[in-house]
């Protein structure tokens, strides 16, 4: 039997650019109330919530300064707990974004521990004396500075290894530990259904905080191999504590920090640890049929028995698919999102949409004075590193501020949204959001598309091909990823399920022309002998 995580197709949803209820330009929960009944007609199972807590906003919500309320920009606790409720009503599941590998500098048990090395709280967070040089080379991500802020008070240094307003746990206090486990149990009791756990591999340092070596790479590494910062063996230990705390029926999701899929793999432990970990190699990767297929192969061959698979093209944090796999037209980048979203839903594993991609929103770059990501606001000119433009506000309609707001959003609209939203696309029958809703409907009716075992097909250069079988059913894929038509050998004959508008709705073996970049699903009988 599945767990409801495996089975299930996540959206996660930047609270701040989603839907504005109150007209002061925030996105916010009530927001989100509102276009439940759009998710759930959009088919989505399950809601993955970027921190919603009270915060100074200094990291958008990453910085958290109270673990159990809701920043009044967001709105209240009780709205919380009736987003919980409307959207399980609609069989939703709510996953929250739990940030505590560092809390903020304003909340209280930091303001404590900066105040006298005497507080209890003290040791929850990790200092070094301020005397003499700093204890070693870490950086500070989105300062691009040392990781070592001082404390006259205490006569010491604090450290942060995102940006200086966000000092980082020491997860070796037991106390601490117990007091995150109290805020995971009271989130739990209020209807939570699990968390996606912020920068998870980086919760415990090394213990004696040794240098990290250098590495070629600028980015994501910042010219360092992150040995001694993050990734350590003890931070296991946490992932099974967790996972005590949560079951099975809640559903732990690890945002294992950096690009290696081996982390991710590791993060799963012997099916103690968690649940699902993201595997961002999908991110790195160029609009290739080949080199999205070696890593798809790479990530399966990398998780232990019994782990379950997760896939995902953009976030928050990344700049969205549908820009990277951009084409020299309009109609390319849209057929290029379509084929990105069959792959996405058809695979074997758990997909995670981020908001927006179900109508191909892009990227544009911003005017240095609208910049509000701290990352983006320290690297400028260099545009591509800061993340404002993947959280731009959603496009609902086709007017000035695309109806995510009656007032002036933090951020601008993209400029297409005159021509790109939610009502047109919903309309048109050939749109990217038609395509999603298909593509999940045919997920939901085929056991074959959730559970069943992947097998890749070899063919020719430029397709992605494989077959998904599942309680006597076959369901073969076939992805061109060309721009142009090609010809492929169909050896299993079967039932059409998803091809270009004309196609023929049965299959017969022989050849084939595939349109330029076409997604055809054959419901066979037969099977292939793995290959197209
Ligand atoms: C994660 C979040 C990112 C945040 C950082 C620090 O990578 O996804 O948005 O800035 O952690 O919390
Ligand atoms: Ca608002």
């Amino acid at each position: 039997m599945m767990r409801w995580w495996q089975d299930a197709v996540f959206y996660q949803i930047y609270p701040r650019s989603f839907a504005d209820s109150n007209g002061d330009g925030i996105g916010d929960l009530k927001g989100i109330i509102g276009k439940l009944d759009y998710l759930a007609s959009l088919g989505v199972d399950a809601l993955w919530i970027s921190p919603f807590f009270p915060s100074p906003q200094k990291d958008f919500g990453y910085d958290v300064s109270d673990y159990q309320g809701v920043d009044p920009a967001y709105g209240t606790l009780d709205d919380a707990k009736a987003l919980f409720g409307e959207a399980h009503r609609r069989g939703i599941r709510i996953v929250l974004d739990l940030v505590v590998n560092h809390s903020s500098d304003e909340h209280p048990w930091f303001k404590a521990a900066r105040a006298s090395k005497e507080a209890p709280e003290h040791d929850w967070y990790i200092w070094r004396p301020l005397e003499g040089t700093k204890p070693n080379n870490w950086v500070c991500l989105f300062e691009q500075s040392s990781a070592w802020f001082p404390n006259p008070a205490t006569g010491e240094r604090y450290l942060c290894t995102f940006t200086p307003f966000q000092p980082e746990f020491n997860w070796r206090n037991p106390e601490l530990r117990k007091a995150i486990y109290g805020v995971m149990g009271y989130w739990l009791d209020l209807g939570a259904d699990g968390f996606r756990l912020d920068v998870a591999t980086a919760y415990i340092k090394d213990e004696g905080l040794r240098s990290n070596p250098f590495s070629p790479n600028l980015i994501p590494d910042l010219f360092q191999k992150h040995l001694y910062d993050r990734n350590r063996p003890e931070v296991h230990g946490i992932f099974r504590e967790m996972r005590a705390i949560t079951g099975d029926d809640r559903v732990l999701i690890g945002e294992t920090h950096g690009f290696a899929p081996e982390l991710a793999a590791a993060s799963y432990g012997e099916g103690d640890e968690l649940h699902l970990n993201f595997n961002f190699d999908f991110m790195a990767t160029t609009w290739s049929a080949r080199k999205l297929r070696e890593a798809a192969e790479r990530w399966y061959a990398l998780l232990p028995t019994g782990a379950w698979p997760v896939f995902t093209l953009s976030n928050h944090d990344q700049s969205r698919h549908a820009f990277r796999y951009r084409g020299r037209t309009g109609a390319e980048t849209e057929g290029r999102a379509k084929i990105a979203a069959a792959l996405l839903l058809t695979l074997r594993g758990s997909p995670f949409l981020y908001y927006g991609e179900e109508i191909a929103m892009g990227c544009e770059r911003l005017p240095r004075a609208r910049l509000r990501d701290p990352l983006g606001i320290r690297t400028w000119p260099l545009g591509f590193l800061g993340r404002d433009p993947e959280r731009s506000p959603m496009q609902w309609d086709g007017s000035a501020t695309g109806g995510f707001t009656t007032g002036e959003s933090w951020l601008p609209v993209n400029s297409d949204v005159a021509t790109r939203n939610v009502a047109a696309q919903w309309r048109d029958p050939d749109s990217v959001l038609s395509r999603y809703r298909e593509l999940i409907a045919l997920r939901r009716a085929h056991p074959a598309l959730r559970e069943g075992e992947l097998r890749f097909l070899d063919g020719p250069e430029g397709l992605l091909a494989y077959e998904r079988c599942a309680g006597g059913e076959t369901i073969i894929v076939v992805l061109n990823f060309a721009s142009r038509a090609r010809i492929v050998d169909i050896k299993a004959p079967g039932r059409v399920l998803l091809g270009e508008d004309g196609r023929d709705t049965l299959v017969h073996a022989g050849t084939l022309e595939l349109g330029p970049l076409e997604t055809l699903m054959i419901l066979s009988s037969a099977g292939t002998d793995g290959r197209l």
